[in-house]
C-alpha cells in the first residue's frame, strides 16, 4: 500500500465521552455497505467464527475511506486498554500510531483522564485531533469545552468537529481531520523488517494471532521472522489485515502498515508485547526502543473452596495463561488452604480480572491469600532466597539483610494537587527525587517508592485525592534494604499459614490490629474462646477475642415441633459445608476472604 494514504491511529477519551460510539460510527461510515448487508455479513463472520472457532477480539481495524480529494485512503483505528496495570500495553499501542482522536464530550468538558490520556499520547509525539462529542443534548456547550482544551491543554480547538456520535452528526468531518492532520507513516520497505507487537491473542485453531505495525521493511507470507527479545524464529503461514468483520488475508505488509500474522504459534509468552519482528536472513541491526518484559509485581495464594477442585483450577490457569503473557504460576500448598497455585500478575486490577475470570468462566469457588511482592532475603548462611510467599520468610535469628523492592513512580497531575499528593507519598515511604513543571497546568513528580505501598490502593488512592486528575506510572527500580517483619496471624494458639504477611516494622503493628479485629468480626462464636494473636517472632503484637457461645442452637427447640428442629440442624450442616476449619477453628470461608480483602 502506497504510504502517503495510510493513516494509523487511536482514539483516547475519558471515560463515559464517548469513545466505543465513535469508533463504531467511524467503521460505519467507511463501510460503505447498507445496514442489511453489514448484517448478513456479519452474521456470515459469525458463523465462519463458530466453525473456526476464531475469537477475533478488535485490537486494531483497517477501514478503507474515500476522502474528498477524490483518493481512497487506509485508515487503521488502534484500540488501547486502560489501566495502570496495562500501561506498557497501551504504550505499545500508542507507539504503533502517529495521531490520536480525542474525543470531549460537550456537556463535560475536560475531564481527568482527558488529560492523562492526552499526556500519554504527547509522550509518545502523537498529532492530536480534538473532537466535540454530544451535541445533540441540550447541556452541550462546544465552545466552552473548546476554550477549556485550549486553556488547559494548550491544543488549538476551535476548528475542530463537533459531533453526535450517538446520532452520526457530522462523523465524516472527523474522518477528513484523520486524513488531512494525521501524518502518513514513514519508513522504508526495503529495510531490513522491524515490525512493533502490540497485541497478541491466543486461538485454539491457528495458534496465536500475532497483531504489529510494520516501521521498516516488509513482512511476507512464508517469510521466516524471528522475535528479538524472546529469540524464538517462526516461518509466518498467514498474514494479512483486520476488518471490523473478521480477517482478510494478504501475501504481505510493508512499512507503516498494520496487520497481523499468524504461525502456528502455542503461546503468547513468545510473541510478548512491545517485542521486534525481524526477517531471519537479514536481520535489523537492533531492535525497536521501548521492550520491557512483562514482570509480574504481586503474588498471591489462589486455591479452591473445594479441595477436589484443584486439578480443575490447574487447566483454568493453564488455558488463561496461553492468552495472558504476565500471568504466572506455581503450585503450592498451604496448611489451612490445602493445594492451590502461587499466582504472579501485573497488579492488583489484573489479579482481580483473573480472579473473576476463573470463577465466571471457570466455574471456580475460589479462596486467595493476602498478596504480597517479592522480598529478598540474606541469610546468615551465606545463601539468598526470594521470598513471595510470606510462609516462606526465613527465621528473623537467620537472617543477615532484607531487602524489598522499590519502583520509579511518575505522578503527572495539575499543580493544585501537589499539597494532596507529597503527604500520601511520603506516608507510603516514598523517597521525593524531584518535580518538574510540563507546562502551566501540569506538574510530574518523581518518587522512588516501595513497591508493597504501590500494590494495594496507592492508584485509588491518589484518584481520590485528586479527583481523578493524576494518572500514574510506575517501574521496577531494584533492591533496597529495608526494616522487614513477618508477622503471624494465630486463632486458638494455631497459626494460620494463609493469613502470614510481611512488612515494613513501621507498618506491621497497624495492619496487624486490623486484621485481628476483621477477624474478631467476622469469626461466628465457637463453643470456646478463641484468642485472635498477631505476633512477630515469639512476640504478641496484637490481640482480640471471640467469646464462647452462649446457647445451644437447639436449646429453643426442645419441646418443639420436630420439624423445626430438623430445618435448623439442615441449616446448620448448610453452614457446615462452608465452614473452613482452621485449627480448631470453624470460619465460614466469607469471613476469611473478608480478611484477606481487607486494605
Ligand atoms: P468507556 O468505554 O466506558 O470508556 O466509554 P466510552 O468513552 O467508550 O463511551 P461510550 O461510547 O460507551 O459512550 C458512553 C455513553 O454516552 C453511552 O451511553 C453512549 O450512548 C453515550 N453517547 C456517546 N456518544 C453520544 C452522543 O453523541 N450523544 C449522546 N446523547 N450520547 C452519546
Amino acid at each position: 500500500t502506497d504510504q502517503s494514504k495510510i493513516r494509523n491511529f487511536s482514539i483516547i477519551a475519558h471515560i463515559d465521552h464517548g469513545k466505543s460510539t465513535l469508533s463504531d460510527r467511524l467503521i460505519e461510515q467507511c463501510h460503505a455497505v447498507t445496514e442489511r448487508q453489514m448484517e448478513s455479513q456479519l452474521l456470515d463472520n459469525m458463523d465462519l467464527e463458530k466453525e473456526r472457532g476464531i475469537t477475533i477480539k478488535a485490537r486494531a481495524v483497517r477501514l478503507e475511506y474515500q476522502a474528498q480529494d477524490g483518493e481512497t485512503y487506509h485508515l487503521n483505528l488502534i484500540d488501547t486498554p486502560g489501566h495502570v496495570d496495562f500501561n506498557y500495553e497501551v504504550s505499545r499501542s500508542l507507539a504503533a500510531c502517529e495521531g490520536a482522536v480525542l474525543v470531549v464530550d460537550s456537556t463535560q468538558g475536560v475531564e481527568a483522564q482527558t488529560l492523562a490520556n492526552t499526556y500519554l499520547a504527547l509522550e509518545h509525539d502523537l498529532e492530536i485531533l480534538p473532537v466535540f462529542n454530544k451535541i445533540d443534548l441540550p447541556a452541550a456547550n462546544p465552545q466552552k469545552a473548546k476554550e477549556e482544551v485550549e486553556a488547559i491543554i494548550g491544543l488549538p480547538a476551535m476548528e475542530a468537529p463537533e459531533i453526535s456520535a450517538k446520532m452520526g452528526v457530522n462523523i465524516p468531518a472527523v474522518l477528513e481531520d484523520i486524513v488531512q492532520n494525521v501524518p502518513a507513516p514513514t519508513g522504508d520497505p526495503n529495510a531490513p523488517l522491524k515490525a512493533l507487537v502490540f497485541d497478541s491473542q491466543y486461538d485454539p485453531y491457528v495458534g496465536v494471532i500475532v497483531y504489529f505495525r510494520v516501521m521498516e521493511g516488509t513482512l511476507k507470507k512464508g517469510m521466516n521472522v524471528k522475535m528479538m527479545a524472546s529469540g524464538a524464529s517462526y516461518q509466518v503461514l498467514d498474514c494479512g489485515y483486520l476488518r471490523p468483520l473478521g480477517m482478510d488475508s494478504c501475501p504481505e505488509l510493508t512499512a507503516g502498515e498494520v496487520g497481523w500474522f499468524t504461525a502456528s504459534i502455542k503461546n503468547v509468552k513468545d510473541t510478548r508485547v512491545g517485542d521486534t519482528i525481524t526477517g531471519v536472513e537479514s536481520p535489523a541491526a537492533e531492535a525497536l526502543p521501548g521492550y520491557r518484559p512483562a514482570q509480574a509485581m504481586v503474588y498471591c495464594g489462589i486455591y479452591t473452596q473445594d479441595g477436589s477442585k484443584y486439578p480443575d483450577l490447574r487447566d483454568a490457569l493453564e488455558k488463561l495463561q496461553l492468552n495472558d503473557a504476565s500471568l504466572s504460576f506455581e503450585p503450592e500448598s498451604s496448611i489451612a488452604l490445602g493445594f492451590g497455585f502461587r499466582c504472579g500478575f501485573l497488579g492488583m486490577l489484573h489479579m482481580e480480572i483473573i480472579q473473576e475470570r476463573l470463577e465466571r468462566e471457570f466455574d471456580l469457588d475460589l479462596v486467595t491469600t493476602l498478596p504480597s511482592v517479592i522480598y529478598e532475603v540474606d541469610k546468615t548462611d551465606g545463601t539468598t532466597v526470594k521470598v513471595d510467599n510470606p510462609h516462606n520468610y526465613p527465621d528473623p535469628g537467620l537472617i543477615t539483610e532484607a531487602r524489598e523492592p522499590y519502583a520509579k513512580v511518575s505522578i503527572i497531575a495539575p499543580p493544585d494537587y501537589v499539597g494532596n499528593i507529597m503527604p500520601m507519598c511520603q506516608d507510603r515511604r516514598g523517597i521525593f527525587k524531584d518535580m518538574q513543571y510540563l507546562d502551566t497546568n501540569l506538574v510530574e513528580l518523581h518518587y522512588s517508592m516501595p513497591l508493597g505501598e504501590i500494590i494495594y490502593d496507592f492508584f485509588d488512592a491518589l484518584k481520590a485525592r485528586t479527583k481523578g486528575y493524576a494518572s500514574l506510572d510506575y517501574e521496577l527500580e531494584g533492591y533496597q534494604p529495608s526494616q522487614l517483619v513477618k508477622v503471624d496471624l494465630l486463632l486458638n494458639g494455631d497459626q494460620v499459614d494463609a493469613l502470614s504477611f510481611i512488612a515494613h516494622k513501621d507498618k506491621a503493628y497497624g495492619r496487624a490490629r486490623k486484621i485481628c479485629e476483621k477477624l474478631k468480626e467476622n469469626i461466628p462464636r465457637q463453643l470456646f474462646e478463641v484468642p485472635i494473636q498477631a505476633a512477630i517472632g515469639g512476640k504478641i503484637i496484637a490481640r482480640e477475642t471471640v467469646k464462647a457461645m452462649r446457647k445451644d442452637v437447639l436449646a429453643k427447640c426442645y419441646g418443639g415441633d420436630i420439624t423445626r428442629k430438623k430445618k435448623l440442624l439442615e441449616k446448620q450442616k448448610e453452614g457446615k459445608k462452608k465452614m473452613r476449619s482452621l485449627g480448631t477453628v470453624q470460619m465460614p470461608t466469607e469471613a476469611f476472604m473478608a480478611v484477606l480483602k481487607l486494605d
